[in-house]
């Protein structure tokens, strides 16, 4: 296995919760994961991360967790993480542990320990401060990044406990060293198992500021409600040092284990000091998620990845965003603009997190009101749909009720385009994102990471990358000729050519040349 893999590994994220359900339950679980590598395999990606498989009451289905050294009942159990990973392992696949440690559930036996015994250690594990106005009102009146409060009281005691997400997500105290050894402990426990990494869930958010004293809500970029920004709830300066601790961990462990961190903080020159030797090897850049269809925004967007990380990630869709899909008009329009993006983030330098359904052309679902779950939708009075609609379940085929994800009732319905994109029908973007892969795969070690950007017309973004790959991505609503001499290794719409030094680029496509 090649050292330091993660630096250019293509990831491919699993939502359990709507992958594969082997049991008829309606929610996927580890053995559909297993049942279901070979997807991953003909797909040609590197590793999988799977989202939180622990013991939990599902406030957030999942990332509310009771137990982080065990599995879900639903999900399975111990035996069958461990049979999944060998089965990954046997297939060159690694896999990526989902850590939650900025919050508990309230459910976990910490918590419940610290509710029943205001005055027990467990207490002072979590954020428990007296309310204002004789205790009627929360301590101060920082927002849940799901709506409403960040507080909840504890009646028992009257005290009041923050969680910056749902009520059943109770904040750790990382100024507590306990924290710190229980954690170094749950690492441990998942490397001993063999996880080849940790996807680390609000990575930017286990510090607050100390005093934690009321914010300024009006300043936000993206608004007052905004939760970018917040500059005394997220990204502390103490908070990298739990990365500097974690980092010795994992590198006294062998097989290159690695951590991602999901550091939700767009200004990238922050994000940077997650990631080092001695920190984090890599953290989610979720700028280009944010740039919208556009060579020139797209360019500038890259530029300042490239500048920050060596070399960056690239996060066009995950299970809180809207597919991609739809964010870029939806429909044919919408697949084809989001097939020309991947295929210019798979040519630069740099690790590529996709997300389960964008290979079949998954749009963002539309789920009905009655079928909602996502805490965001109650906890907004339904103001904010949420994020259900990109998390529903895999259409595997056509045919069926349960279209092959489950002989039972879905949790989540399926989406408009489930028989239309199903993995059995082979539809276009899965062989194209097949073909991406492939090629990409056969160009591993020919490429370095120097990026040149070749003078185009606006509507164009071009760059040759260090070894000889051209990529060239035509955002103009009509065919483009550009300047590059090579043999065409893909093409994402039809209709490309070279000739005489001259790429004929169709609108809204990405071609990949080799240069001669
Ligand atoms: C992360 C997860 C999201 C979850 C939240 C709270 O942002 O990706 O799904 O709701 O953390 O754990």
């Amino acid at each position: 296995m090649p050292s330091e893999w993660w630096r250019d590994a293509v990831v491919y994220e699993i939502y359990i919760r709507s992958y594969a359900d082997s049991d008829g339950d309606g929610v996927g679980d580890l053995e559909g994961i297993r049942t279901h590598l070979d997807h991953l395999v003909d797909l040609g990606v590197d590793a999988l991360w799977v989202t939180p498989f622990y013991p939990s009451p599902m406030a957030d289905h999942g990332y509310d967790v009771a137990d982080y050294t065990d599995v879900e009942p639903t999900f399975g159990d111990l035996a069958a993480f461990d049979r999944l990973l060998a089965a990954a392992h046997d297939r060159g696949l690694r896999v990526i542990v989902d850590l939650v440690p900025n919050h508990t559930s309230s459910e976990h036996a910490w918590f419940k320990e610290a509710v029943a015994d205001p005055s027990s250690a467990m207490r002072e594990r979590y954020l428990f401060r007296d309310g204002r106005d004789g205790g009627a009102l929360p301590p101060n009146n920082w927002t849940s990044v799901f709506g409403g409060p960040a507080w909840s009281r504890d009646e028992a005691s009257g005290q009041w406990y923050l969680h910056l997400f749902d009520s059943g997500q109770p904040d750790l105290d990382w100024r507590n060293p306990d924290v710190h050894e229980a954690w170094r402990g749950i690492l441990r426990f998942w490397l001993d198992r063999g996880a080849d990494g940790f996807r680390i869930d609000v990575a930017h958010g286990l510090y607050k500021s100390a005093l934690l004293a009321d914010e300024e809500t009006v300043a936000r970029p993206g608004g007052p409600g905004s939760n970018v920004g917040r500059p005394q709830v997220w990204d502390q300066p103490e908070v990298t040092d739990v990365f500097r601790d974690w980092r010795r961990i994992t590198d006294s462990y062998d097989g290159d284990r690695m951590m991602v961190g999901e550091v939700f903080i767009l200004d990238v020159d922050r994000v940077k000091r997650y990631v080092g030797d001695d920190r984090l090897h890599q953290a989610f850049n979720f700028t280009v998620f944010r740039t919208p269809w556009g060579a020139a925004a797209l360019r500038a967007t890259i530029e300042t990845a490239l500048d920050a990380f060596d070399p960056p990630t690239w996060v066009l869709s995950n299970h809180d965003l809207t597919r991609h899909v739809t964010r870029y008009g939806g429909g044919d329009l919408g697949r084809r603009r989001g097939l020309a993006v991947t295929a210019a983030l798979l040519a630069l330098p740099g690790s590529p997190y996709l997300y389960q359904g964008e290979e079949l052309g998954l749009e963002e679902s539309d789920v009905p009101p009655e079928r909602r779950t996502d805490p965001t939708w109650f906890r907004t009075g339904g103001k904010v749909p949420g994020r259900d609609g990109c998390r529903t379940p895999i259409p595997w085929t056509a045919a069926g009720p349960g279209h092959g994800f489950t002989t039972g009732h879905p949790w989540l319905p399926f989406g408009a385009d489930a028989a239309t994109c199903a993995v059995d029908t082979t539809p276009a973007v899965l062989t194209a994102y097949r073909s991406m892969l492939s090629v990409r795969r056969s160009l591993r070690g020919s490429l370095g990471n120097r990026v040149t950007w070749l003078d185009t017309a606006d509507d164009v973004l071009a760059f040759e990358r260090e070894g000889g790959l051209v990529c060239v991505l035509n955002t103009a609503a009509e065919d483009v000729d550009v300047m590059a001499a090579g043999d065409i290794l893909l093409a994402t719409a039809q209709g490309a050519s070279a000739s005489g030094g001259v790429v004929t680029v169709p609108s809204a496509s990405t071609v990949w040349l080799r240069r001669r």
